[in-house]
């Protein structure tokens, strides 16, 4: 079983990135090999519509995507910690999603050169915003869901939590819990 984290802040140390090592950590308790990627470290450029992933599935852009890609299709499970910026994930966050247009086919199906690992993927989300109010971050949710659902992956439980300052979320017992237990179960179930 392999979990792959995905971390969509540029603040390494901050919130998002605290709550996703404890994924992992629940990931590792739960058997599972780990490994983490932070996106901010990558070069991803956006999506071109190129087309050209259509036929043959990989994707015409030589950055550092064809490789996450890669690890993308090894993961049993990949989990995504993301803050909210402007109503929105992060342009890290956004353009890593955009570039998963290689998994696919020009009509939209999965990719069938993909079909079989992509089908049984399981896919975690944890948000953070400043905002006390949790749901200001329902609109990274929406398009992870419909995402999964698009693609026929499963979502598995997402995690919203709250805290502005870097490190904040470390004094938050329930919320670094909820973490760890979405890890611990994506490897377990
Ligand atoms: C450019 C930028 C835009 C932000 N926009 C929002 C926002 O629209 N709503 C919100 O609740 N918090 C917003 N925040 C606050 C972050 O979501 C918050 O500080 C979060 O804890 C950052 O997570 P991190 O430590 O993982 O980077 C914004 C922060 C930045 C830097």
């Amino acid at each position: 079983m392999k979990v792959l984290g995905i971390l969509g802040s540029p603040r390494v140390g901050g919130n998002s990135d605290i709550l996703l090592e404890q994924a992992l950590a629940g990931a590792k308790d739960g058997g599972a090999e780990v490994e983490k990627i932070i996106l901010s470290q990558k070069k991803i450029s956006g999506c071109l519509d190129c087309g050209k992933c259509n036929d043959t599935g990989v994707c015409a852009i030589k950055d550092d995507m064809l490789e996450i890609n890669q690890k993308i299709l090894e993961a049993d499970v990949v989990i995504h910690s993301v803050p909210v910026y402007f109503w929105a994930m992060t342009s890290q966050m956004k353009a890593y999603l955009d570039r998963w247009c290689a998994f696919f086919d020009a009509e939209w199906r999965v990719h069938k050169a993909y079909l079989p690992r992509m089908k049984v993927k399981k896919i975690g989300l944890i948000t953070v915003c400043g905002d006390p109010n949790v749901s200001t971050s329902d609109p990274i949710v929406h398009s992870f869901k419909n995402t999964c659902q698009f693609s026929g992956l499963k979502l598995l439980d997402v995690v919203q939590v709250s805290a502005a300052a870097k490190g904040e979320i470390a004094n938050n017992e329930v919320a670094k819990k909820k973490a760890y237990d979405l890890g611990r179960k994506s490897a377990t179930k």
